[in-house]
């Protein structure tokens, strides 16, 4: 059975699942959503798809889709993702899931009583290089697992933990089976945040346009703890701004070190091996690249080497066929999010945050409004 996928929002990231839906056997892209006409139009002509609409309701309406991506800003994923279940439609939601905690809970509740998906697209963590380097740390090869670090890429860090932090905490899941608790310190211009200096994202990050609703910060340390014992370390702090090539993943164990970094000419993934627990300039030599079989990247006819959402895209596609939960579906849909709302509940409360959080209230809404 070729399964039927919508898009709503035509902008940068819906170019990676039209490419995605556009390249899986037994997919068709049937349909696309955008207010914007431009923005809807050149995404349809590069497919050639016919069927355009401008209210996600009327596709929903008119389509008989069985999955959609949800492309547009964080605030949308929620109305999409409640409107999609309402008429029996998968959903993959671009991160972040949703901008608070309550709304995020309604998506999931929607999507399961009308028995639909709903998986948020962190992609990074199915792809090659994360999978190669968790079964690395699985395997004791890097001896005893210690850390994963991850920075930020210049961005004030309270928008940045909604853009980046949250593909951070997936990887981060990942690798240490499970995220236990979260202690942060967040600041401010130098200051440790307060009620005052909580900001729209839009306020707080004027060079970028997409709305990751209430934030604050411009500097995070995260000390985030893994089931399995080890550490996350995130610092996201602002700076000037960096290319996404720079981004990934640092490993430590008592015995190497992992890192995965895209080639900066070619943008290919890659994992990198050093076999000390420290590095020094005079180790730097040390550091190999591991073999990773292309065959590995291959999805249809292409090899996908970059962090293209054909990755989770797929997971969505394939889990509708098998009858399964996707991996990053159900409970697992909500992780990287309630890692972002532990970090302000540590902060302000100076104590760790165990996930799942019990408060469901974004902490920073609710602190402005006991003000
Ligand atoms: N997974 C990733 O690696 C990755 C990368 C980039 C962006 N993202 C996420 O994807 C989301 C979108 O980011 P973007 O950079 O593509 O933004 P964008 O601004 O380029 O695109 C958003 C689109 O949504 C459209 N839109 C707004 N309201 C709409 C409505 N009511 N109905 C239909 N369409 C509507 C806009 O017109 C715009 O074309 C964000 O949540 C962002 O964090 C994820």
């Amino acid at each position: 059975m070729t399964l039927r996928a919508g898009i709503v929002g035509c902008g940068g990231i819906s170019r990676s699942h039209a490419t995605a839906y556009a390249n899986l056997d037994g997919v068709t892209l049937a349909a696309l959503c955008d207010i914007n006409p431009e923005a809807l139009n050149a995404r349809a002509d590069e497919h050639g798809v016919s069927a355009r609409y401008s209210d996600f309701e009327e596709m929903f309406e008119k389509e008989d889709l069985d999955v959609v991506s949800a492309c547009t800003h964080a605030p949308l994923h929620g109305p999409v993702a409640i409107a999609a279940a309402r008429h029996g439609v998968n959903v993959l939601s671009e991160k972040p899931l949703s901008v608070d905690l309550q709304t995020a809970d309604k998506m999931r509740a929607a999507c399961s009583e009308a028995g639909v998906r709903l998986a948020v697209s962190h992609q990074f963590s199915f792809t090659p290089p994360f999978q190669e380097a968790k079964a690395w740390i699985d395997a004791g090869l890097i001896g005893e697992f210690r850390s994963v670090r991850e920075i930020g890429k210049g961005r004030p860090a309270g928008f940045e933990l909604m853009e980046m932090g949250v593909h951070y905490f997936d990887g981060m899941d990942l690798f240490l089976d499970g995220i236990e608790w979260i202690h942060a310190q967040v600041t401010y211009e130098g200051h440790e945040v307060g009620v005052e200096d909580i900001m729209t994202s839009s306020e707080l990050c004027t060079t970028d346009k997409r709305d990751n609703g209430i934030v604050a910060g411009d500097t995070m340390m995260i000390h985030i703890k893994g089931k399995n014992g080890a550490s996350g370390i995130m610092e996201l702090y602002r700076r000037p701004q960096v290319q996404g090539w720079m981004m990934g993943p640092h490993i430590l164990g008592s015995e190497g070190q992992l890192m995965i970094r895209p080639n900066p000419e070619t943008f290919v993934d890659e994992l990198w091996h050093c076999p000390f627990d420290v590095s020094f300039p005079s180790h730097t030599p040390e550091w190999q690249k591991v073999p990773i079989d292309p065959e590995r990247f291959r999805i249809g006819e292409q090899l996908w080497q970059r962090r293209q959402s054909i990755w989770s895209v797929r997971d969505m596609v394939d889990s509708i066929r098998e009858g399964r939960q996707p991996r990053l579906g159900g409970a697992a849909a909500l992780i990287s999010l309630e890692c972002v709302f532990a970090v302000y509940e540590s902060h302000f409360t100076g104590a760790r945050a165990t996930l799942p959080l019990k408060e469901r209230r974004h902490p920073l809404v609710s602190r402005l409004q006991t003000v």
